[in-house]
């Protein structure tokens, strides 16, 4: 190799280098947040044996078929922290199936727990997955904070990152590295904010009774098995406590309860987790997120006047914005991609009024 090393090459390797480097420096949230192998903070949960983990332990499959859906949990409750996997979901028709990216104590907590979540729900095939964010705290389910949109991507061909970061100030969601959704800590949220640890959950299951069009698409096991990949696997934040299934739950809320009230013990942590790129939104990260929004949102509760006459306290509320939502909303329409043909990429998304679509 020295041989052919002339002296002409070095500024191409140079110019090589430094296009790489642009490339990798787009603004990517989390993507210089090392990642575990699944050994390194994860526990099976359910349906061992439709989880599949890779040679490296890097990468885990999670499979739906008629007998079982699986999932896995994190290790530890941590009380905040920022969470991320690249997720793959299945392929073709999957009607009726989730893949829930999630953290939650409800376990410990039946009667208030906390919750964030990314939700994937299935569609028929040549029509596209569904993306849905929820807020709950301290039991806050009737209050159901959803969002939902379309990825301007096509989420079962490769894999993508999903991230969450949840600090004492704020909850933001990200797709690969852009903020999509944003939740700032206000007094008025009072116990709606979650501020109990909580565990990450993976998991794919049957939801044929609500996920696609109400109910109205169950899943087809003659379509199955159905398949999702995690992997760039991320936890960071300050863990609270061990998850123990069969534990004594009354001593595991006792635990988790003072680690939420102990501000000391997580100080650090939550410093690191404050002044990391990934919790500070910048005025150029917000206007990429309204950007992202308004072209992918299909559903947010901030517009939904008839749910909530009052937007919540922590909706930025648009007027323009608002009127646009209540002109699309659910009506929003995607062409399915044309695949193999010239490499040429139609937009993911288009919109279409509501008689047009039908
Ligand atoms: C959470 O709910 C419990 C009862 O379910 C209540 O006693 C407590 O005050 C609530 N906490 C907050 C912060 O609102």
């Amino acid at each position: 190799m020295a041989a052919c090393w002339h002296h002409y090459q070095v500024p191409v390797a140079l110019l090589v280098a430094a296009l790489t480097m642009m490339i990798m420096a787009r603004p990517a949230a989390g993507s210089d947040v090392p990642t575990i192998a699944f050994d390194e903070g994860f526990t099976p949960l359910f349906g061992e044996a439709n989880m599949e983990r890779s040679p490296d332990d890097r990468t885990v499959r999670l499979t739906l078929n008629r007998y079982s859906g699986s999932g896995f949990i994190s290790s530890h409750y941590y009380h905040h922290g920022f969470f991320s996997a690249a997720i793959r979901l299945p392929k073709d028709h999957t009607a009726g199936v989730v893949v829930a990216f999630y953290l939650s104590n409800g376990d410990v907590f039946e009667k208030n727990h906390d919750e964030l979540d990314f939700e994937f729900l299935g569609n028929r095939r040549r029509h596209e997955w569904r993306l849905q964010t929820n807020v709950y705290g301290n039991g806050s389910t009737d209050r159901g904070r959803e969002e939902r949109y379309l990825m301007p991507f096509d989420p079962t061909a490769e894999a993508h990152r999903f991230s969450i970061l949840w600090s004492s100030r704020v909850v933001i969601f990200y797709m690969d590295g852009v903020a999509v959704r944003e939740v700032p800590r206000s007094g008025a949220m009072g116990g709606d904010y979650p501020s109990k640890p909580m565990a990450l959950y993976a998991t794919i299951w049957d939801g044929s009774t609500w996920a696609t069009d109400n109910g109205r698409y169950k899943v087809n096991y003659k379509r199955g098995p159905f398949t999702a990949e995690f992997s760039d696997l991320v936890l960071r934040g300050c863990p609270a406590a061990a998850v123990m299934r069969h534990e004594d739950t009354a001593a595991l809320q006792l635990q988790l309860g003072a680690a939420a009230e102990n501000r000391d013990r997580c100080a650090g942590a939550e410093f690191e987790l404050m002044t990391a790129d990934y919790a500070i939104v910048t005025p150029r990260k917000r206007m990429e997120m309204r950007r992202w929004r308004q072209r992918q949102m299909l559903y947010t509760v901030c517009y939904d006047t008839n749910r909530y006459p009052a937007p919540f306290p922590e909706c930025d509320v648009n007027m323009a914005e608002r009127q646009k939502f209540w002109e699309w909303g659910e009506s929003k329409v995607v062409r399915p991609r044309v695949r193999g043909r010239s490499g040429r990429r139609r937009p993911a998304t288009q919109l279409v009024s509501l008689q047009q679509a039908d």
